[in-house]
C-alpha cells in the first residue's frame, strides 16, 4: 500500500515473473503490474483489482492495512481478469458492496464470474460522490474492450485510465520519472503497437473528448506499469502521435528460411536498400527466432515491411503464415509492403505472402521477388536491384 496523493493509495501487485500475457499472445520481457487504487474520503472506493492468482494475497493485504468492510464502492473499469480477477475473492467477503462499471461491464463481468453482484451501470458523465471528492466516469469502449472505462477524481485531478497509457513493466519505483526512460517508452510503444493499433481512430477521438472536458490532470494512473506524475500528458501526446498512422524512417524485413536461401535474399535486399538510401533504418528478423511482439513493434514504427519465405507444401513456412495472421488483425494503415522468397519447383509462397500483406491493409510494391534454389549471383543482383526499388518507392 503506497500513498500516491493524500488519501489515495496504490494497492496493486507487481508481477516480476510473468513472461507471457493473454495466453502466449503477448511477451512480457520486463514483467508487469496490476494496479489497483484505494481512494478514501467520507466514503472509500476501490478502483480495479489484480489478476486472479493474486486474489487471496490482494484481499489479505487490503484487510491488513484497512478493513475490507470499509470499502463502500468497487469500481470495475474493465472486466478482463488481469484487473477483475480478484473480485471473485473480494466479493466473497463484501458481497453487497456496489460494483460500478459500464453497461457492457455488467455483461462481461457476469460472463466471467456468473455472479449476481450488486452492479451499478454508469455512463460517461455520471458522478459518484465520495464526500469532498467525486469520481466522474468516462466510457472508453473498445479501448480495448467494449466495457473499458476511465474514472476522473476531482480535487486530486487524477485520471484512472485502466489499460490506456499503461505498459507491461514491473518496477518498485512506481512513477514514470523514476524508471529507465528507454525501457519505459519501449514498453509503451510495444503495448500500443500490439494492443491498440486496431483502435487508433478511437484513441484519437477519446483523447480529444477527454481534452474537451478541460479538466486539470495532475496524474494519470493506468492499470499496468508506472503512474504518470511527471508531465503526465506526455504519454497522451505520444498516443496522439501513434494513433495517426505512425511511421519512422524505417523498413522492417521479416522472413523465415530453411537452408538460408531466403535469408541470403534478405541480406542482399538490405544492401540494395542501403545503396540507395543510407539514412533509412533497416531491421531484419528471422520470424522463427524472434519475439513476435517485438517484430510487430518494429513494423508499427516502419514505413514498409518486406516478408520473405521459401515455398514448402505450396505455401509459406508456418511461422510466416502465423505472422501474417497476426498483422492482419492489427489493421496497420499507410504502410507499404512486398514479398520475396526462394523456391525449388512450385513457388507459391511469394504470391500468398503478397495476398496476406494486402489483406492486412498494406499497399503492395509490385508482385514480389522469387529466386530458385540457392540464389545465384544473378539472383542476388536482382535482390540488390529489388532493394534499390524498395528504397526509391518508400522514399516517395
Ligand atoms: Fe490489462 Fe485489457 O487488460
Amino acid at each position: 500500500m503506497k500513498e500516491i496523493k493524500k488519501n489515495v493509495y496504490w494497492v496493486g501487485k507487481v508481477d516480476w515473473e510473468i513472461r507471457e500475457f493473454h495466453g502466449a499472445e503477448y511477451s512480457t520481457h520486463r514483467g508487469t503490474s496490476y494496479n489497483s487504487y484505494l481512494v478514501k474520503d467520507e466514503k472509500t472506493a476501490l478502483i480495479d483489482t489484480v489478476w486472479s492468482p493474486f486474489g487471496i494475497e490482494f484481499a489479505e493485504h487490503l484487510e491488513r492495512y484497512d478493513s475490507l468492510g470499509n470499502i463502500d464502492y468497487v469500481i470495475a473499469q474493465h472486466a478482463e481478469i488481469d484487473h477483475s480477477g480478484a473480485l471473485a475473492e473480494l466479493m466473497e467477503k463484501i458481497p453487497d458492496t456496489p460494483v460500478y462499471c459500464s453497461k457492457n461491464g455488467v455483461k462481461s463481468l457476469s460472463g466471467h464470474f456468473h455472479k449476481d453482484w450488486n452492479f451499478v451501470p454508469v455512463k460517461t458523465g455520471d458522478k459518484l460522490s465520495l464526500g469532498r471528492k467525486e469520481l466522474i466516469f468516462i466510457e472508453a469502449p473498445m479501448l480495448h474492450w467494449p466495457d473499458s472505462m476511465f474514472s476522473y477524481l476531482t480535487e486530486e485531478n487524477i485520471l484512472f485510465s485502466n489499460d490506456a497509457f499503461g505498459q507491461h513493466l514491473a518496477t518498485e519505483l512506481l512513477y514514470n520519472d523514476l524508471v529507465d526512460q528507454a525501457e519505459l517508452f519501449q514498453e509503451c510503444i510495444k503495448y500500443y503497437a500490439n494492443i491498440l493499433t486496431p483502435f487508433s481512430g478511437l484513441v484519437e477521438k477519446k483523447i480529444e473528448e477527454v481534452k474537451g472536458l478541460d479538466v486539470p490532470v495532475s496524474m494519470i494512473c493506468p492499470s499496468h506499469g508506472v503512474i504518470w506524475r511527471d508531465d503526465p500528458l506526455q504519454i497522451v501526446g505520444k498516443y496522439l502521435d501513434w494513433s495517426k498512422n505512425y511511421r519512422e524512417n524505417q523498413i522492417t524485413i521479416a522472413y523465415d528460411t530453411m537452408w538460408n536461401g531466403t535469408r541470403t535474399m534478405a541480406e542482399a535486399i538490405v544492401k540494395g536498400i542501403r545503396s540507395a538510401d543510407d539514412k533509412v533504418a533497416v531491421k531484419l528478423f528471422n520470424i522463427s527466432h524472434s519475439d513476435k511482439n517485438d517484430i510487430v513493434t518494429e513494423v508499427f514504427k516502419s514505413k514498409a515491411l518486406l516478408v520473405g519465405s521459401p515455398t514448402i507444401n505450396r505455401g509459406p513456412l508456418s511461422a510466416v503464415a502465423g505472422f501474417l495472421e497476426q498483422i492482419r488483425g492489427l489493421r496497420f494503415k499507410e504502410k507499404k509492403a512486398a514479398a520475396f522468397g526462394t523456391y525449388g519447383w512450385s513457388g507459391e509462397s511469394v504470391a500468398m505472402i503478397s495476398k496476406g500483406l494486402e489483406d492486412a491493409g498494406f499497399a503492395l510494391m509490385g508482385s514480389g521477388l522469387k529466386a530458385t534454389w540457392n540464389p545465384s549471383e544473378e539472383s542476388l543482383k536482382e535482390c540488390h536491384d529489388f532493394g534499390k526499388e524498395i528504397a526509391d518507392e518508400t522514399a516517395k
